[in-house]
């Protein structure tokens, strides 16, 4: 498996262009299901998750090609299977947005249970319940979830007990192609949630509300082909800020949208980062050492969880304790042990870790555990003095492109080493 290795205490400077954003891709593309037609995608970012979810596609029957320009063409017309086994959904279970658009074009889904993950439990209830509520009859069976509708989907009036993101995505997109009225209700605002809801709306769909706590979507009978277009991914934005910050640099993220990231912009003003933002690009240059600063994890426009590993490498080097609750996912500390192996001092009390930062770290070998805890393991390894060896990249693979390329551009000594090992392969990959 691969590795990355990191020469550390390089102050990163310069700029480099945001790819598009996996968590707006993956819906977008399961989408395609709902569409009567062809459908050209831009700006897919290259990376597993979206391979992952065009290899679900493709096993449904959709034509599915991806040219260089980060550009895909997937036409669904022809798909005929309205299932998505074990096999796709244990590596990717994001792979459960395809359930409500099958239901909805197909009348019947069959989607394996997403299995725990590293992070928490993560439940899909709400997704389930608010399908049942549209008139699908759902059973688990063998593992697998079941859904049948008589005929189509109905509108129904949903409150979701707590903010889901692909859940107000999977029932949006059901709802698109359901007879009447559905309102979404406590509806996820993520700028995700926002980009499907406009990116459907261009393909003929009636939805009201995105960005706002109450969407309200108008079944129509059909989704004509057309364009999609992924925004910025706002949590490699700010990786790669926050990149810079640690390493005493100055850093500028292009094509990106700073609106996005106001939660950790603030953080990073109030913590003594210069930050400054026009229409479309984000520059933070560090001021001398950071002061700690508090954050708590909630659903959009509050402080991403995300984001929150990254900010927990940038407050183990700033001046003074900083307290970091995680409220969205139960188990989302997974890298407070091996920040802890690179110096960090940390202290865990259930959902909260105090953070004390010192005015060093030192490398060592470390091991991604997820997607964002690996992201915080390159951080600590760009600041840390020596070679920092992270293991298990294949997490980070899944959701920052080209990360070594993008780095070295900034002036970092990365590398990427491939093993020929393969002993953890099989493992489950979930994020
Ligand atoms: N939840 C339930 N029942 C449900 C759905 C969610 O109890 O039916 C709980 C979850 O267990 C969690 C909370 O509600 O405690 C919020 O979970 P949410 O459903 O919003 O998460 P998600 O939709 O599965 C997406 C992103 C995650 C991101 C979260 C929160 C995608 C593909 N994934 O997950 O992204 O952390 O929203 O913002 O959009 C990542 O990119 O690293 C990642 C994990």
């Amino acid at each position: 498996m691969d590795k990355i290795i990191i020469q550390g205490g390089v102050a990163l400077s310069g700029s480099v262009e945001a790819s598009g954003a996996k968590n707006a891709a993956l819906p977008l593309l399961a989408a395609a299901i709902l569409v009567d037609g062809p459908v050209i995608y831009r700006r897919i970012p290259h990376l597993r998750d979206i391979s992952t979810m065009m290899t679900l596609l493709a096993w449904q029957g959709a034509d599915v090609t991806y040219d260089d320009q980060h550009c895909l063409h997937v036409d669904t017309r022809k798909a005929d299977k309205s299932e998505a086994p074990y096999e796709l959904v244990k590596t990717m279970r994001a792979s459960s947005l395809v359930l409500g658009p099958l239901l909805a074009r197909f009348g019947h889904a069959k989607v394996s249970l997403p299995g725990g993950c590293a992070i928490g439990a993560r439940p899909i209830d709400m997704h389930l319940k608010g399908l049942e509520a549209m008139g699908a009859s759902i059973e688990v069976e063998q593992g697998d979830i079941v859904a049948t509708v008589d005929g189509r989907l109905h509108g129904a009036h949903i409150v979701f007990d707590q903010v889901t993101v692909t859940g107000t995505e999977n029932l949006m997109m059901a709802a698109v192609l359901a007879t009447g009225t559905t309102i979404l209700d406590n509806a996820a605002r993520e700028p995700e949630n926002v980009n499907l809801a406009e990116s459907l709306r261009a393909l003929g769909a009636k939805i009201e509300g995105d960005g706002h706590n109450r969407i309200v979507v108008e079944g129509v009978d059909r989704l004509d082909g057309g364009e999609m277009t992924t925004i910025a991914d706002r949590i490699e934005t700010a990786t790669y800020l926050a990149a810079g910050l640690i390493t005493g640099g100055d850093v500028t993220v292009t094509n990106t949208e700073p609106v996005m990231l106001e939660a950790f912009l603030a953080r990073i003003k109030e913590a003594g980062g210069l930050v400054e933002t026009g229409d479309d690009f984000i520059r933070c240059k560090a001021q001398g050492r950071l002061k700690s600063v508090d954050i708590h994890t909630l659903p959009h426009p509050g402080f991403p969880t995300d984001l929150q590993a990254q900010f927990m490498a940038l407050m183990t080097l700033a001046e003074g304790t900083s307290v970091i609750k995680e409220t969205i996912f139960e188990n989302r500390f997974m890298h407070v042990q091996e920040l802890a192996r690179m110096g960090a001092d940390i202290r865990l009390d259930g959902n909260t870790a105090l953070v004390t930062g010192h005015n060093k770290l030192s490398a060592a070998p470390v091991m991604a555990t997820d997607l964002r805890a690996s992201a915080s393991l390159v951080l600590a390894g760009l600041a840390a003095e020596g070679e920092t060896v992270i293991s298990r990249v294949y997490h980070i693979d899944r959701g920052y492109e080209r990360i070594e390329e993008k780095l070295s551009k900034l002036g970092a000594r990365i590398e990427r080493h491939s093993a020929s090992e393969d002993w953890m392969k099989g493992v489950q990959q979930n994020d």
